[in-house]
C-alpha cells in the first residue's frame, strides 16, 4: 500500500525513521513528507535511505507533476509522527501553507497522528478543541502516552513508540472484509507432561498462529485465539483461551468452535502424549541409566473438527514437513489435506533451522481437492493476510449465515 508518512517539526521526530522502517518492512511503498522543522531533527538522508524513496519538503517541487496534490491523492493511508501542537491547529484550521498541509487536504485516505508535545500544550484548551475537532472528523489519534519528555520534565506528552504507531497504521490499512465474522484460531504447542516437571513437547513458538489471529482481527473479525504455550507475548485485541495440553486444546477449540465461521487450526499439536504422569519428579537414581516413555495417539483435533463442521463453515489446518522435495512435499500435503477433510492446507517447511521461532515464514496453501491455492513468502503478518484472503473467498456470503 501505498502510505504518507508527515514529520514535523518535534525532537520526537528522530523516533519517525522507526516508524518509516516499520510499514517499510510491513512491505509498503512509504513516501516521506517533512517539514523544514522535521529535518532539523532528523536528516533527508536517513530518511531516504530507509524509506527508499525520495524525502519531499518544497510545495514549489516538482510543480509540473502537480506533487502538491499527487502525494495525497495516491496515498492509502497518511501518518504524521510526530504532530507537533502547531501541526495539530493547523490541522484543525485546514491550513495549506506547506507540502504536508496540501497533501493532507488532498487526500481522502484515512489520516493517522501521533502528537507529541510537552503536557502543558498538549492539556492546553486549545490543543484539546483542537484534537477533539479532528477525532470529530474521523482522524485517528495514537498516543500521546506519559513518560519522560525532552527536558527534566515527564508527563502525558511524548509520542507513542514506534512499533504503536506502526500497528494502528497497519490497522487502518487492512481491508474489513473479516468484519461481522468469527474466527477460532489455534496457535502454538502443546505439552504433554511426563511428571510435574517435565513434558513431551514441540518447538513451535506460535508466531504464525498468533499473527493470523492479530491480523483477523485487524480485518474486522471477532476471534478466539486458543494458545498452547506462546513464546511470544499475546495479541491484543482476541479473545485468549490459554491451554497446555492437547486435551485442553481439544476442549477450547471444541467450546468455540461451534459459533466460528472459520477455524484455523496453525497449533502444533503433540501426536502422542504419555500413557501415565507420574505423580512426584521421576528420579535418576529410581530409573538407573535407561527411561522408557510409553506414548499413546492423541486425537486428531483438526479432523474430528472438520467431521463436525456446520455447513459454510471454513476450516484450515497446517502441515509441518521435513520433506526437501517440492513435488514430494506437495504429494504429502495432498494426501494430509484428503485425510483431514479440511477446505485449505497450509503446507510449510520445516527443519532443523527453518521454521520455528522466526519473524518470516514460506508456505504453499492446498485447496481439499490439492490445487494450489497460494504461494507466499514473508513476514508471518504478511504470510497471514495471503491465508485469510483465501478464507475471506472461501466464506459463504454473510447474509446467507443467520
Ligand atoms: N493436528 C490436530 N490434532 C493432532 C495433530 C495435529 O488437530 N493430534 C492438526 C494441526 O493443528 C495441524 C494439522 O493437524 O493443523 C497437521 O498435523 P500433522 O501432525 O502435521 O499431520 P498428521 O496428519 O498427524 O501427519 P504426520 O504427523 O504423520 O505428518
Amino acid at each position: 500500500m501505498n502510505v504518507v508518512v508527515g514529520i514535523t517539526g518535534g525532537i520526537a521526530a528522530y523516533k519517525a525513521v522507526g516508524v518509516v522502517r516499520g510499514l517499510v518492512l510491513a512491505g509498503h511503498d512509504v513516501h516521506v513528507v517533512a517539514t523544514e522543522a522535521a529535518l532539523r531533527f532528523v536528516g533527508r538522508p536517513t530518511l531516504e535511505a530507509i524509506s527508499r524513496n525520495p524525502v519531499h519538503t518544497e510545495l514549489y517541487e516538482g510543480v509540473a507533476e502537480v506533487r502538491h496534490v499527487a502525494l495525497g491523492q495516491r496515498a492509502d493511508l497518511v501518518v504524521i509522527a510526530p504532530a507537533t501542537a502547531n501541526t495539530v491547529a493547523k490541522l484543525a484550521a485546514g491550513i495549506a501553507d506547506d507540502l504536508l498541509g496540501n497533501t493532507v487536504l488532498a487526500s481522502r485516505a484515512p489520516l493517522l497522528i501521533a502528537p507529541a508535545m510537552h503536557t502543558e500544550m498538549w492539556e492546553h484548551p486549545a490543543t484539546r478543541a483542537n484534537t477533539a475537532l479532528l477525532r470529530e472528523r474521523g482522524v485517528h489519534l495514537v498516543g500521546p502516552v506519559a513518560g519522560q519528555l525532552t527536558g527534566q520534565d515527564s508527563g502525558v506528552g511524548r509520542m507513542a513508540e514506534p512499533d504503536a504507531i506502526v500497528a494502528a497504521a497497519t490497522g487502518l490499512l487492512a481491508p474489513r472484509d473479516l468484519e461481522g465474522r468469527r474466527l477460532l484460531v489455534t496457535a502454538g504447542g502443546t505439552r504433554e507432561p511426563i511428571d510435574p516437571v517435565r513434558f513431551v513437547g514441540n518447538r513451535s513458538s506460535g508466531r504464525q498462529g498468533a499473527a493470523i489471529a492479530l491480523r483477523a482481527a485487524a480485518r474486522g473479525a471477532e476471534v478466539v485465539l486458543v494458545a498452547a504455550n506462546l513464546d511470544i507475548d499475546p495479541p491484543q485485541g482476541v479473545e485468549l483461551v490459554q491451554v497446555g495440553t492437547a486435551a485442553e486444546l481439544e476442549r477450547a477449540a471444541r467450546e468455540a468452535a461451534g459459533r466460528a465461521d472459520a477455524i484455523v487450526m496453525a497449533a502444533a499439536v503433540a501426536d502422542y502424549r504419555p500413557v501415565e504422569v507420574a505423580e512426584d519428579k521421576i528420579k535418576k537414581d529410581e530409573t538407573g541409566d535407561e527411561l522408557e516413555l510409553r506414548l499413546v495417539r492423541n486425537p486428531d483435533i483438526l479432523r474430528g473438527l472438520a467431521d463436525a463442521r456446520a455447513e459454510g463453515q471454513i476450516v484450515v489446518g497446517f502441515a509441518a514437513e521435513t520433506e526437501r522435495d517440492r513435488e514430494r512435499q506437495l504429494e504429502l500435503g495432498r494426501a494430509k489435506a484428503a485425510r483431514k477433510g479440511v477446505d485449505l492446507l497450509v503446507l510449510n517447511r520445516v527443519g532443523w533451522h527453518e521454521g520455528f521461532a522466526t519473524e518470516r515464514n514460506a508456505i504453499t496453501v492446498l485447496s481439499g481437492v490439492g490445487t494450489i491455492m497460494a504461494e507466499a513468502e514473508g513476514t508471518k503478518a504478511e504470510v497471514a493476510d495471503r491465508i485469510l484472503d483465501l478464507v475471506a473467498a472461501a466464506l459463504p456470503p454473510s447474509a446467507s449465515r443467520g
